[in-house]
C-alpha cells in the first residue's frame, strides 16, 4: 500500500515499526521504540523521541527523564502502569559529541514520517485523554507544526473525540539553566498529570 502525506515522500507502508523506513533515523539508532501500556489505556502520554537508553533499551522514557516522569506521575496520583507511554517520534535521532551521543531535536519532517506510528497507536488504544509532553509532542498529537505550548498550555482541547492537554518536557524540567524555572516546569508537570487524572474520570468519548 503506498501512503502520501504532506512533506512525506510517498513510500511502501512498513509491515512493521523495526522495518520502518519512513525517513532517514532508523539508519543511526539502535532500534525504534514502540510506546507502552495497556492496549486501552484511557491517558496516553506522548513525548518527543527515545534518548540515549531509550534507545538501548527498547522501551519509552526509562532514562533520566523518565525518572522525572515517574515522580510527577507518582505525584499527581498516577500510576504509570495504567498510562499508555509513547513518542511523537520512534527513533533516537542524535549527534556525536566525544564519546556521547547527544539528543537532536527532529525535524518536522521527521514528526510527519513518524505521524502514521502514532496514528496507529492513538486508534488502537483509543484514550480518552493525552497528555503531550514538550512541543514536538504537541504538533505531533495536533497535526499543527505551528503549534506551541505557549497558547496550548493550561486548558484542555478536544479533538477527534480525546482530551488533549500540553505541558513541558520533563527533559526541560531537568535542564532549564536556573533552578526556579526548573521548579515552576516540573510543577506545570505536575498539574497537568492530575488534570489528565480528572479528565479520565469526567471525559465522555464522541465518536
Ligand atoms: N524523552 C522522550 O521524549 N521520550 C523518551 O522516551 C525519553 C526521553
Amino acid at each position: 500500500m503506498t501512503t502520501k502525506q504532506p512533506g512525506v515522500e510517498p513510500q511502501q507502508t512498513p509491515e512493521s515499526l523495526d522495518e520502518c523506513r519512513r525517513c532517514a533515523l532508523w539508519e543511526h539508532a539502535t532500534q525504534a521504540v514502540p510506546g507502552k501500556g495497556p492496549r486501552h489505556a484511557p491517558m496516553m502520554i506522548v513525548g518527543e523521541q527515545p534518548g540515549d537508553q531509550e534507545d538501548l533499551q527498547g522501551k519509552p522514557f526509562v532514562g533520566p527523564a523518565g525518572a522525572m516522569l515517574d515522580r510527577a506521575l507518582a505525584e499527581a496520583g498516577v500510576a504509570r502502569k495504567e498510562v499508555y507511554v509513547t513518542n511523537a517520534v520512534k527513533h533516537f535521532k542524535w549527534e556525536p559529541r566525544g564519546k556521547r551521543r547527544l539528543h537532536k531535536t527532529p525535524a518536522q519532517r521527521e514528526i510527519d514520517a513518524c505521524h502514521y506510528w502514532l496514528d496507529r497507536e492513538t486508534g488502537d488504544v483509543a484514550p480518552k485523554v493525552i497528555v503531550a509532553l514538550g512541543s514536538t509532542a504537541l504538533k505531533s498529537v495536533l497535526r499543527d507544526s505551528k503549534a506551541t505550548l505557549q497558547a496550548s498550555m493550561g486548558h484542555a482541547i478536544e479533538q477527534e473525540g480525546h482530551a488533549i492537554v500540553a505541558t513541558y518536557h520533563p527533559s526541560f524540567a531537568l535542564r532549564a539553566p536556573d533552578p526556579e524555572t526548573r521548579e515552576r516546569a516540573y510543577k506545570a508537570i505536575v498539574d497537568a498529570l492530575r488534570e489528565a487524572h480528572r479528565l479520565v474520570g469526567h471525559h465522555r468519548k464522541e465518536r
